[in-house]
Protein backbone atom coordinates (compact mmCIF):
# COMPACT_ATOMS: atom_id res chain seq x y z
CA UNK A 1 0.00 0.00 0.00
CA UNK A 2 1.56 3.18 -1.19
CA UNK A 3 -0.90 5.49 0.46
CA UNK A 4 -4.36 5.25 2.05
CA UNK A 5 -7.04 7.94 -0.47
CA UNK A 6 -9.60 5.36 -1.31
CA UNK A 7 -10.61 2.00 -1.82
CA UNK A 8 -8.30 1.52 -4.46
CA UNK A 9 -5.45 1.61 -2.31
CA UNK A 10 -6.55 -1.18 -0.39
CA UNK A 11 -4.60 -4.37 -1.87
CA UNK A 12 -7.19 -7.02 -0.33
CA UNK A 13 -10.17 -5.83 1.56
CA UNK A 14 -10.41 -9.30 2.80
CA UNK A 15 -7.02 -9.18 4.60
CA UNK A 16 -7.12 -4.92 6.12
CA UNK A 17 -10.55 -6.51 7.34
CA UNK A 18 -8.84 -9.60 9.38
CA UNK A 19 -6.10 -7.46 10.20
CA UNK A 20 -8.25 -5.01 12.09
CA UNK A 21 -10.16 -7.84 13.42
CA UNK A 22 -6.56 -9.44 14.71
CA UNK A 23 -5.53 -5.85 16.42
CA UNK A 24 -9.26 -5.81 18.26
CA UNK A 25 -8.16 -8.47 20.24
CA UNK A 26 -4.35 -8.27 20.16
CA UNK A 27 -3.70 -4.88 20.29
CA UNK A 28 -0.12 -4.80 21.30
CA UNK A 29 0.71 -7.89 18.59
CA UNK A 30 2.54 -5.57 16.93
CA UNK A 31 4.06 -3.04 19.04
CA UNK A 32 7.20 -3.12 17.60
CA UNK A 33 6.44 -2.79 13.60
CA UNK A 34 6.62 1.12 13.86
CA UNK A 35 9.60 1.50 16.68
CA UNK A 36 11.44 4.13 15.78
CA UNK A 37 8.75 5.61 12.83
CA UNK A 38 7.01 8.77 12.93
CA UNK A 39 3.05 9.83 11.77
CA UNK A 40 2.33 13.29 11.69
CA UNK A 41 -1.27 14.05 11.78
CA UNK A 42 -2.57 17.67 9.62
CA UNK A 43 -6.05 18.54 11.06
CA UNK A 44 -6.71 21.64 8.42
CA UNK A 45 -10.54 20.77 10.14
CA UNK A 46 -12.01 19.97 13.64
CA UNK A 47 -12.28 15.92 14.68
CA UNK A 48 -12.24 13.75 17.94
CA UNK A 49 -12.72 10.20 16.47
CA UNK A 50 -10.33 10.78 13.67
CA UNK A 51 -7.49 12.12 15.61
CA UNK A 52 -7.79 10.26 18.71
CA UNK A 53 -8.40 6.41 17.20
CA UNK A 54 -5.29 6.97 14.38
CA UNK A 55 -3.10 8.53 17.24
CA UNK A 56 -3.96 5.11 19.69
CA UNK A 57 -3.38 3.36 16.62
CA UNK A 58 -0.06 4.59 15.86
CA UNK A 59 0.95 4.38 19.32
CA UNK A 60 -0.18 0.95 19.78
CA UNK A 61 2.32 -0.13 16.81
CA UNK A 62 5.07 1.71 18.56
CA UNK A 63 5.05 5.04 16.33
CA UNK A 64 5.50 8.35 17.85
CA UNK A 65 2.26 10.31 16.98
CA UNK A 66 2.49 14.00 16.72
CA UNK A 67 -0.71 16.09 15.63
CA UNK A 68 -1.00 19.49 14.17
CA UNK A 69 -4.17 21.31 13.80
CA UNK A 70 -2.96 23.59 11.27
CA UNK A 71 -6.42 24.75 10.94
CA UNK A 72 -6.26 26.40 13.60
CA UNK A 73 -2.51 27.21 14.96
CA UNK A 74 -0.68 27.15 11.94
CA UNK A 75 0.39 29.41 8.80
CA UNK A 76 -2.17 29.85 6.73
CA UNK A 77 -1.74 27.55 3.30
CA UNK A 78 -1.96 28.32 -0.04
CA UNK A 79 -2.36 25.21 -2.70
CA UNK A 80 -2.85 27.31 -5.92
CA UNK A 81 -0.30 26.66 -8.35
CA UNK A 82 1.54 29.97 -9.39
CA UNK A 83 -0.42 31.76 -7.00
CA UNK A 84 0.59 35.64 -5.81
CA UNK A 85 0.92 35.37 -2.36
CA UNK A 86 -0.08 38.58 -1.20
CA UNK A 87 -3.29 37.98 0.73
CA UNK A 88 -4.12 35.76 3.71
CA UNK A 89 -2.04 32.95 2.55
CA UNK A 90 1.16 32.75 3.86
CA UNK A 91 2.89 29.40 3.09
CA UNK A 92 2.36 27.22 0.07
CA UNK A 93 1.66 23.83 0.04
CA UNK A 94 5.50 23.11 -2.28
CA UNK A 95 7.51 24.72 -0.01
CA UNK A 96 5.73 23.03 3.51
CA UNK A 97 5.10 19.53 2.24
CA UNK A 98 8.68 18.36 1.71
CA UNK A 99 9.58 19.79 4.97
CA UNK A 100 6.79 17.48 6.21
CA UNK A 101 8.27 14.68 4.41
CA UNK A 102 11.77 15.09 6.47
CA UNK A 103 9.61 15.17 9.75
CA UNK A 104 7.83 12.01 9.50
CA UNK A 105 7.40 8.82 7.78
CA UNK A 106 3.82 8.70 7.12
CA UNK A 107 1.82 12.08 6.88
CA UNK A 108 -1.89 11.67 7.78
CA UNK A 109 -4.13 14.86 6.64
CA UNK A 110 -7.73 15.97 6.73
CA UNK A 111 -9.28 18.30 4.44
CA UNK A 112 -12.90 18.99 4.23
CA UNK A 113 -13.96 19.99 0.90
CA UNK A 114 -15.22 23.68 0.29
CA UNK A 115 -18.72 22.81 -1.19
CA UNK A 116 -18.67 25.99 -3.05
CA UNK A 117 -17.40 24.46 -6.74
CA UNK A 118 -17.94 21.12 -7.07
CA UNK A 119 -15.01 20.29 -9.64
CA UNK A 120 -12.49 22.32 -7.12
CA UNK A 121 -13.43 19.57 -4.36
CA UNK A 122 -13.65 16.36 -6.83
CA UNK A 123 -10.15 17.19 -7.94
CA UNK A 124 -8.57 16.53 -4.48
CA UNK A 125 -5.81 19.67 -5.26
CA UNK A 126 -5.24 19.90 -1.63
CA UNK A 127 -4.88 15.84 -0.50
CA UNK A 128 -3.29 14.98 -4.16
CA UNK A 129 -0.44 18.14 -3.34
CA UNK A 130 0.26 16.57 -0.59
CA UNK A 131 1.14 13.25 -2.51
CA UNK A 132 2.80 14.81 -5.21
CA UNK A 133 5.40 17.25 -2.75
CA UNK A 134 5.75 15.55 0.73
CA UNK A 135 7.53 12.41 -0.77
CA UNK A 136 6.11 9.70 1.89
CA UNK A 137 3.20 7.67 1.96
CA UNK A 138 -0.13 10.14 2.57
CA UNK A 139 -3.02 8.48 5.01
CA UNK A 140 -6.74 10.03 4.41
CA UNK A 141 -8.31 11.36 7.94
CA UNK A 142 -11.43 12.50 5.19
CA UNK A 143 -10.82 14.44 2.44
CA UNK A 144 -12.82 16.60 -0.03
CA UNK A 145 -14.42 13.46 -1.17
CA UNK A 146 -14.05 10.35 0.84
CA UNK A 147 -13.63 9.11 4.20
CA UNK A 148 -11.67 5.36 4.05
CA UNK A 149 -10.70 4.82 7.76
CA UNK A 150 -14.60 5.11 8.24
CA UNK A 151 -15.64 3.19 5.96
CA UNK A 152 -13.49 0.27 6.53
CA UNK A 153 -14.39 0.13 10.54
CA UNK A 154 -18.33 0.46 8.69
CA UNK A 155 -17.86 -2.89 7.07
CA UNK A 156 -15.76 -4.37 10.28
CA UNK A 157 -18.79 -3.31 12.08
CA UNK A 158 -20.85 -5.00 9.65
CA UNK A 159 -19.44 -7.93 9.14
CA UNK A 160 -18.98 -8.57 13.23
CA UNK A 161 -22.78 -7.95 13.25
CA UNK A 162 -23.52 -10.42 10.56
CA UNK A 163 -20.96 -13.23 12.86
CA UNK A 164 -22.99 -12.43 16.18
CA UNK A 165 -26.45 -13.85 14.33
CA UNK A 166 -25.36 -15.91 11.50
CA UNK A 167 -28.72 -17.94 11.35
CA UNK A 168 -29.96 -14.84 10.03
CA UNK A 169 -27.49 -14.67 6.67
CA UNK A 170 -27.41 -18.46 6.72
CA UNK A 171 -29.13 -18.19 3.30
CA UNK A 172 -28.71 -14.25 1.73
CA UNK A 173 -27.03 -11.02 1.66
CA UNK A 174 -28.06 -8.37 4.66
CA UNK A 175 -29.86 -5.55 2.82
CA UNK A 176 -27.65 -2.37 3.88
CA UNK A 177 -29.20 0.77 3.31
CA UNK A 178 -27.63 3.92 3.02
CA UNK A 179 -30.35 6.57 4.19
CA UNK A 180 -29.95 10.22 3.76
CA UNK A 181 -30.91 12.03 6.52
CA UNK A 182 -31.98 15.70 7.34
CA UNK A 183 -29.58 18.38 8.72
CA UNK A 184 -29.03 22.45 9.59
CA UNK A 185 -26.91 22.78 6.68
CA UNK A 186 -25.71 20.98 3.62
CA UNK A 187 -22.63 18.92 4.98
CA UNK A 188 -20.08 17.05 2.56
CA UNK A 189 -20.23 13.59 0.76
CA UNK A 190 -17.29 12.22 2.13
CA UNK A 191 -18.72 9.58 3.94
CA UNK A 192 -21.45 8.92 1.81
CA UNK A 193 -19.17 8.35 -1.05
CA UNK A 194 -17.08 6.24 0.82
CA UNK A 195 -19.47 4.44 2.30
CA UNK A 196 -21.15 3.72 -1.16
CA UNK A 197 -17.42 3.04 -2.36
CA UNK A 198 -16.49 0.11 -0.38
CA UNK A 199 -19.67 -1.28 0.06
CA UNK A 200 -19.77 -1.99 -3.57
CA UNK A 201 -15.94 -3.33 -3.63
CA UNK A 202 -16.94 -5.57 -0.94
CA UNK A 203 -19.70 -7.03 -2.76
CA UNK A 204 -21.48 -9.21 -0.17
CA UNK A 205 -24.70 -7.04 0.55
CA UNK A 206 -28.07 -6.10 -1.19
CA UNK A 207 -26.84 -2.66 -1.12
CA UNK A 208 -29.39 0.35 -1.55
CA UNK A 209 -29.16 3.83 -1.45
CA UNK A 210 -32.21 6.05 -0.90
CA UNK A 211 -32.24 10.10 -0.99
CA UNK A 212 -34.62 12.75 -1.80
CA UNK A 213 -34.75 13.85 -5.59
CA UNK A 214 -31.84 16.05 -6.06
CA UNK A 215 -29.52 14.22 -3.74
CA UNK A 216 -27.75 12.33 -5.99
CA UNK A 217 -24.29 11.15 -5.29
CA UNK A 218 -22.05 11.20 -8.25
CA UNK A 219 -22.22 7.54 -10.28
CA UNK A 220 -17.86 7.43 -9.86
CA UNK A 221 -18.64 6.11 -6.43
CA UNK A 222 -22.42 5.03 -6.33
CA UNK A 223 -21.30 2.80 -9.62
CA UNK A 224 -24.28 1.11 -10.21
CA UNK A 225 -25.90 0.55 -6.60
CA UNK A 226 -29.51 0.41 -6.33
CA UNK A 227 -31.21 4.09 -5.69
CA UNK A 228 -35.07 4.10 -3.96
CA UNK A 229 -35.95 7.59 -3.84
CA UNK A 230 -39.10 6.31 -1.52
CA UNK A 231 -37.77 5.83 1.81
CA UNK A 232 -40.26 3.27 3.28
CA UNK A 233 -39.78 1.43 0.22
CA UNK A 234 -35.53 0.88 0.71
CA UNK A 235 -35.84 0.53 4.52
CA UNK A 236 -38.13 -2.93 4.00
CA UNK A 237 -36.37 -5.44 5.39
CA UNK A 238 -33.62 -3.42 5.63
CA UNK A 239 -30.33 -5.19 8.01
CA UNK A 240 -28.65 -2.28 8.43
CA UNK A 241 -29.38 1.36 7.47
CA UNK A 242 -26.52 3.71 7.76
CA UNK A 243 -27.96 7.45 8.20
CA UNK A 244 -26.17 10.55 6.66
CA UNK A 245 -26.70 13.66 5.87
CA UNK A 246 -24.69 14.92 2.25
CA UNK A 247 -25.37 17.90 -0.44
CA UNK A 248 -26.29 16.40 -3.94
CA UNK A 249 -23.75 16.01 -6.69
CA UNK A 250 -26.36 18.68 -8.78
CA UNK A 251 -26.99 20.87 -6.02
CA UNK A 252 -23.60 20.98 -4.71
CA UNK A 253 -23.33 22.77 -1.43
CA UNK A 254 -27.43 23.21 -1.16
CA UNK A 255 -30.05 22.32 1.30
CA UNK A 256 -32.95 19.73 0.31
CA UNK A 257 -35.99 21.47 -1.23
CA UNK A 258 -38.87 21.59 0.59
CA UNK A 259 -39.40 19.79 4.13
CA UNK A 260 -37.02 17.22 4.57
CA UNK A 261 -37.66 15.94 7.96
CA UNK A 262 -39.75 13.46 7.73
CA UNK A 263 -36.72 11.53 6.29
CA UNK A 264 -35.37 11.58 10.20
CA UNK A 265 -35.03 7.88 11.22
CA UNK A 266 -37.37 6.93 13.29
CA UNK A 267 -38.64 3.82 15.71
CA UNK A 268 -41.82 3.87 13.34
CA UNK A 269 -39.65 4.12 10.30
CA UNK A 270 -37.36 0.86 11.80
CA UNK A 271 -40.53 -1.07 12.23
CA UNK A 272 -41.03 -2.16 8.32
CA UNK A 273 -37.16 -3.14 8.52
CA UNK A 274 -35.42 -6.91 9.61
CA UNK A 275 -34.77 -5.37 12.62
CA UNK A 276 -32.22 -3.04 11.42
CA UNK A 277 -29.15 -1.85 12.90
CA UNK A 278 -28.26 1.74 12.86
CA UNK A 279 -25.21 2.86 11.58
CA UNK A 280 -23.95 6.52 12.11
CA UNK A 281 -20.60 8.39 11.71
CA UNK A 282 -20.87 10.41 14.01
CA UNK A 283 -21.35 13.68 15.64
CA UNK A 284 -25.05 13.05 14.97
CA UNK A 285 -27.28 15.82 15.61
CA UNK A 286 -29.62 14.06 17.95
CA UNK A 287 -33.54 14.49 17.25
CA UNK A 288 -32.69 16.19 13.56
CA UNK A 289 -30.99 13.20 11.77
CA UNK A 290 -31.50 10.54 14.13
CA UNK A 291 -34.53 10.15 16.94
CA UNK A 292 -33.19 10.02 20.43
CA UNK A 293 -35.26 7.03 20.84
CA UNK A 294 -32.64 4.88 18.38
CA UNK A 295 -29.27 6.35 19.52
CA UNK A 296 -29.96 5.30 22.42
CA UNK A 297 -31.72 1.95 22.19
CA UNK A 298 -29.97 -1.54 21.36
CA UNK A 299 -30.32 -1.05 17.73
CA UNK A 300 -27.99 1.63 17.67
CA UNK A 301 -24.01 0.34 16.00
CA UNK A 302 -22.64 4.01 16.38
CA UNK A 303 -20.38 3.34 19.42
CA UNK A 304 -18.79 0.66 18.27
CA UNK A 305 -18.31 1.53 14.85
CA UNK A 306 -16.24 4.63 16.42
CA UNK A 307 -14.45 2.03 18.55
CA UNK A 308 -13.85 0.03 15.10
CA UNK A 309 -12.04 2.99 14.03
CA UNK A 310 -9.15 2.55 16.18
CA UNK A 311 -8.44 -1.30 14.21
CA UNK A 312 -9.63 0.21 10.99
CA UNK A 313 -6.36 2.58 11.45
CA UNK A 314 -4.43 0.20 13.23
CA UNK A 315 -4.30 -2.17 9.98
CA UNK A 316 -3.88 0.50 7.61
CA UNK A 317 -1.03 1.74 9.31
CA UNK A 318 0.67 -1.67 9.61
CA UNK A 319 0.15 -1.96 5.87
CA UNK A 320 1.68 1.31 5.42
CA UNK A 321 4.83 0.68 7.52
CA UNK A 322 5.19 -2.85 6.15
CA UNK A 323 5.42 -1.66 2.16
CA UNK A 324 7.80 1.28 3.09
CA UNK A 325 10.39 -0.64 5.83
N1 LIG B 1 -16.51 10.07 12.18
C1 LIG B 1 -15.52 10.98 12.26
O1 LIG B 1 -14.69 11.12 11.36
O2 LIG B 1 -15.48 11.66 13.45
P1 LIG B 1 -14.56 12.92 13.74
O3 LIG B 1 -14.99 14.00 12.76
O4 LIG B 1 -14.81 13.28 15.16
O5 LIG B 1 -13.14 12.55 13.49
Amino acid sequence: MQHFLSVKDADSLESLLAQALYYKKNPFADQTVGKGKRLGCLFLNPSMRTRLSTQIAAQQLGMEAIVFNVGAEGWSMEFEEGAIMNGTTVEHVKDAAPILGQYFDILAIRTFPGLQDRATDYAENILNQFVKYAGIPILSLESATRHPLQSLADILTIEEEIKSRPTNFSNRKPRVVLSWAPHIKPLPQCVANSFAEWMNHWGKADFVITHPNGMELDETFTNGAKIIHDQKVALEGADFVYVKNWSGVHQYGKMAEGDTHSWMLTQESLAITHQAKVMHCLPVRRNVELSDQILDSTASLVNQQAGNRVWAAQAVLKNLLHTHE
